[in-house]
């Protein structure tokens, strides 16, 4: 049966199994949000911390009492990177290129340059800082822009700020986390996540545990994320879906995991998990994260086979009511990506 013009549709499989898509969703998608890069408390002050998101090189510094700056992580003199990336923040008072010796400090400037009278035009240092990028703080997380135009935070965050403003609010220990890649486009990882749908199915003895029934099931749904909510023992346990490709879910006693899924190449995606607690959490912490990557193991097997059938020319079948979270991203993709599918119509 076709359904009429009116009925909702998931994205088609071209989305997940196009380069063009992805290219488009460098230059269009990605620049329009905030992208959380890493826990504040993974970076004390005096340190710096080198980090690849898109292919972007990354570097954070934290400058004793300035709070924290973003910057590509790029000599301007020739392109090296100032830190490697792929390790915990380094402990760093100035910023030296390991190429020709160019020194920065933590605020970008260039301090620095190795036999500075012999260049071949006049030198000015202030000419030479490293290239800033916006960076926010925004609950126990750094948030990076790669666009000049990101959407307000604020708006990004909206129900994150309106449902759990408390424990947003509350500075956190970095608790655990896993990294690990998925064989998926991203969006099979942040739909599956969203999915509400699967997890009484898919995860009987580990997410549905913490759920719960689904008909106690509450959704929450604003312009740009959405949340599920449950009850549990002290209150509810929150689950909300963030753009560009975040999640974060909250306890009624203040922990925080933020799960993201950020692009690595058109078929492969990060799975990046960080958990969030006070002192007294501490001694969870070994059983939270083991908890919660067995629920990411039965999604990866899930997602890495969707993937499969998506790249196969899958025409993805009806939604569900418990997959409204998962449409109503679909639907603020298209938007952002200036795509025309059937039932996602762009918003004004
Ligand atoms: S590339 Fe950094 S000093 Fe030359
Ligand atoms: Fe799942």
């Amino acid at each position: 049966m076709n359904p009429g013009p009116a009925a909702a549709h998931f994205l088609p499989s071209e989305a997940y199994a196009c380069a063009a898509t992805a290219r488009r969703e460098r230059e269009r998608y990605a620049p329009r949000f905030w992208h959380a890069v890493a826990p504040l408390a993974a970076l004390p002050e005096g340190h710096s911390l080198a980090l690849e998101l898109l292919e972007l090189p990354l570097l954070l510094t934290h400058a004793p009492g300035e709070g924290v700056r973003a910057f590509l992580n790029r000599c301007p003199h020739r392109g090296v990177a100032l830190q490697e990336p792929g390790g915990a923040a380094q402990p760093t008072r100035r910023l030296v290129c390991p190429y020709h010796g160019w020194t920065y400090g933590l605020d970008g400037e260039l301090r620095a340059a190795a036999r500075e009278g012999e260049f071949l035009e006049p030198f000015c240092r202030a000419d030479w800082p490293l290239q800033p990028l916006a960076c926010r703080m925004s609950g126990p997380l750094i948030w990076v822009a790669i666009g000049a135009d990101p959407l307000p935070l604020e708006q990004q965050l909206d129900l994150v700020l309106e449902e759990a403003g408390e424990a947003w609010a509350r500075p956190l220990q970095l608790l655990g986390q896993s990294s690990r890649e998925l064989a998926c486009n991203w969006k099979i990882a942040h739909d599956n996540t969203l999915d509400d749908y699967h997890v009484a199915i898919a995860h009987p003895r580990t997410l549905h545990r913490e759920q719960g029934p689904v008909r106690h099931y509450r959704h929450g749904l604003s312009r740009h994320g959405s949340l599920l909510a449950t009850p549990m023992e002290g209150g509810e346990f929150l689950t909300f879906g963030l753009a560009p490709w975040t999640h974060l879910l909250v306890w009624p006693d203040g922990r925080l995991a933020v799960i993201s899924f950020p692009p690595l190449t058109l078929e492969r995606c990060a799975m990046q998990l960080w958990l969030l607690g006070t002192a007294e959490h501490g001694p969870l912490a070994a059983d939270w994260l083991a908890s919660l990557l067995l629920f990411l193991e039965e999604d990866r097997r899930l997602v890495e086979s969707a993937q499969r059938g998506y790249r196969s020319g899958l025409a993805p079948g009806p939604p569900h009511r418990l997959e409204q979270r998962l449409l109503q991203h679909q639907r603020l993709y298209a938007a952002v990506m200036g795509l025309q599918v059937m039932g996602l119509t762009p918003e004004p």
